[in-house]
């Protein structure tokens, strides 16, 4: 399925409106939601006034506008994802929904991860609309970096779900974001970890003073390529079927593969 239209619920945050700008950087229609439209309308001003010269294609509109969009992105606080999700459930319906949200807290200069009930955000939301596709995915990458349209965003995004066809959608989105690299990253119980993590990163900006990003060591670019393009084509259009084996729809098939569980010395990946 070629998507055309990503409507963003609370896109009027540093989350939100930075991916909604670098989504429709390259080449997506995009609708910029929040609770009140006209807040929705100052920062698609905001987003689209920044960057003049491109050819940004931006709406505004209430959640229940931005919802009715093809895919949906929640990027609101953690505790309000469930709830904002349930607020435009009849849009939602079939849909694949990305959730962006990280459950944290900050304790002085600490952060320090919640665990929600069902135990990540994702989880709660797919709770709430069952008949949603949900989709982890975006947590890591930090909201300035993708919000500077003049530099690619060096990173990884990992992508979890309990429905491949969420995962090869997201992925494909994903691709077509120069420096964005899409991974495969199982089934929504590990929104858990992947949620949860973003505490560390926060916590690594604070002492280097710095924004990190997370990329993975020992997967080749060929074992994650999309059809259409490769994983960081940026050409507009290319938002194709993912093709490596992990999102083929049997998930979890490869039997050769230490899991690192059971004595084995674990999985053979850093993150840099
Ligand atoms: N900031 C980053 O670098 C970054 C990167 C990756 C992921 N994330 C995650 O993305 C999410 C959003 O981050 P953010 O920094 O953009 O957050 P934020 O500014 O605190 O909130 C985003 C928007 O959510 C809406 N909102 C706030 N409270 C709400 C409520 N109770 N009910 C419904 N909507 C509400 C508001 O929009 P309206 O008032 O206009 O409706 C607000 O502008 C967070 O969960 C964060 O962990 C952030």
């Amino acid at each position: 399925m070629q998507i055309a239209e990503i409507g963003l619920l609370g896109a009027t945050g540093p989350a939100g409106s930075a991916l909604a700008a670098r989504l429709a950087d390259v080449g997506y229609e995009v609708i910029v939601g929040s609770r009140s439209k006209y807040r929705a309308m100052e920062a698609r001003d905001v987003i689209v006034d920044a960057w003049p010269d491109r050819d940004l294609r931006i709406e505004a509109a209430d959640n229940h506008g931005a919802a009715s969009a093809e895919v949906v992105v929640i990027a609101t606080p953690w505790n309000a994802a469930a709830e904002t999700a349930a607020s435009v459930a009849d849009q939602l319906h079939g849909k694949v929904v990305i959730c962006m949200s990280n459950a944290l807290s900050k304790v002085g200069r600490e952060f320090q991860p919640l665990v929600p009930p069902r135990g990540s955000v994702s989880a709660s939301v797919q709770a709430e609309i069952r008949d949603a596709y949900i989709a982890a995915a975006f947590h890591h990458v930090p909201a300035k970096a993708l919000a500077d349209l003049e530099r690619d965003v060096e990173s990884d995004i990992l992508i979890c779900s309990d429905h491949p066809h969420a995962t090869e959608t997201v992925a494909a989105i994903v691709s077509r974001v120069p420096g964005l690299r899409p991974l495969d990253a199982g089934e929504l119980s590990n929104a858990t970890a992947i949620e949860a993590f973003t505490a560390v990163l926060l916590q690594l900006n604070v002492r280097y003073r710095t924004r990190v990003a997370v990329r993975f060591t020992g997967i080749p670019d060929h074992a994650v390529a999309v059809s259409g393009g490769g994983h960081a084509s940026g050409v507009a259009g290319s938002a194709a079927p993912v093709t490596a084996a992990p999102v083929d729809g049997t998930r979890h098939g490869d039997d050769d593969v230490d899991d690192g569980v059971g004595g084995g010395v674990g999985p053979d990946v850093a993150v840099t």
